[in-house]
């Protein structure tokens, strides 16, 4: 049987280096061989935790150009939205209806939720932040996908997406196929311009589509030690270097650790930095420029996308509604 990829893509915050390198750039790669897959803008999963609806509406848009500039072909992929494929939500709550409690209360977000609530565990808690992991299991489960490429942070759902999936099977009929998480090996952290992970919320991010001039000066702001020109550096444990190996090619990575021995200072190091980052970018950012002066162009694909989607989210929902019963009267 064909591969089906299928992943959800976060719409919070504007996309950095860091989910280039982590997310954008290996999915992207992945839909280029000849699996069929699906990435979508998991927005009904980003009004869990933000409620501005301005925040909602800009990320979602960032985070689409961003794809697409990055190399997403819609013609080749199925690039939709959540919200806009209502049969997902219509499979949540079926699935709600076969989920254990239990399973759920095992959730480490809602875990993690509560742990830092002293007497009442449940204190701003709402029911979309404990029921998220069914909320993702129909996103998968909707259209038999078969692989999902995921963080490890992810994996406990797919897990719960499995016991889901087999309950339902299970209670009815198989309809539903039990999904293989592909977990990116090179799930490595990204540093950020401060060495700790890149994270909009260390404040320490290098942008992926902002100008030339705005990514050399975020470069230039790197924490380094202090040794001068001249003196051999260590490259492992440095940001510059960490960096430049998700951009450089073997060759590359060789000249630039014996320069490093050789002494190179710090302005010149993350000049080198700054070229391999910028031209890799460069036609990413000529993509971003171009699609954002074209008012229509992602409302249309993305509403292609969707109607591409919901053919098959359609199909689907009529098969489980009728096993469970939700059918015409005979
Ligand atoms: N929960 C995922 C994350 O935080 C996003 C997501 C939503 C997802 N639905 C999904 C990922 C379905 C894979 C499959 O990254």
């Amino acid at each position: 049987m064909k591969k089906r990829i299928l992943t959800g893509i976060t719409t919070t915050g504007t996309p950095h280096i860091g989910n280039y390198i982590g997310a954008i750039r290996p999915a992207i790669e992945l839909s280029l061989n000849n699996e069929e897959s699906f990435f979508f803008l998991a927005d009904y999963h980003s009004i869990i935790k933000n409620q501005n609806s301005k925040l909602i509406q800009d990320s979602v848009r960032d985070v689409a150009l961003a794809w697409l500039s990055c190399g997403l072909d819609p013609n080749k992929t199925y690039f939709y939205k959540q919200s806009d494929v209502p049969e997902i939500l219509e499979l949540t709550w079926i699935l709600n209806c076969v989920t254990a409690k239990g399973l759920m209360n095992r959730a480490h977000a809602y875990k993690a939720a509560t742990s830092i609530n002293e007497t009442d565990l449940d204190k701003g808690i709402t029911m979309g932040l404990f029921s998220y992991p069914v909320l993702m299991s129909a996103d998968i489960l909707m259209f038999d996908s078969t692989h999902v490429p995921v963080g490890s942070d992810q994996i406990q759902h797919l897990e719960m997406t499995r016991d889901i999936a087999a309950r339902f099977n299970h209670l009815y009929k198989s309809l539903f196929i039990l999904p293989e998480p592909i977990i990116n090996t090179q799930d490595k952290v990204v540093p950020g311009l401060d060495g700790r992970k890149m994270s909009k919320s260390y404040d320490n991010v290098i942008p992926l589509l902002g100008s030339e001039k705005k990514l050399k000066k975020s470069i230039m702001k790197i924490v380094t030690n202090s040794l001068e020109p001249g003196v051999a550096k260590d490259h492992t444990n440095c940001t510059v270097f960490e960096l430049y190996q998700y951009f450089a090619n073997a060759n590359d990575i060789d000249e630039f650790k014996k320069a490093y021995e050789d002494g190179i200072s710090w302005g010149e190091a993350k000049e080198k930095l700054f070229n391999i980052i910028n031209s890799e970018l460069l036609p990413i950012r000529a993509k971003y420029e171009e699609l954002i002066n074209d008012k229509d162009y992602l409302n249309d694909v993305l509403s292609e996308g969707a109607k591409k989607a919901r053919i098959l989210a359609i199909e689907k929902i009529k098969e489980v509604k009728e096993v469970i019963g939700l059918t015409k009267i005979s």
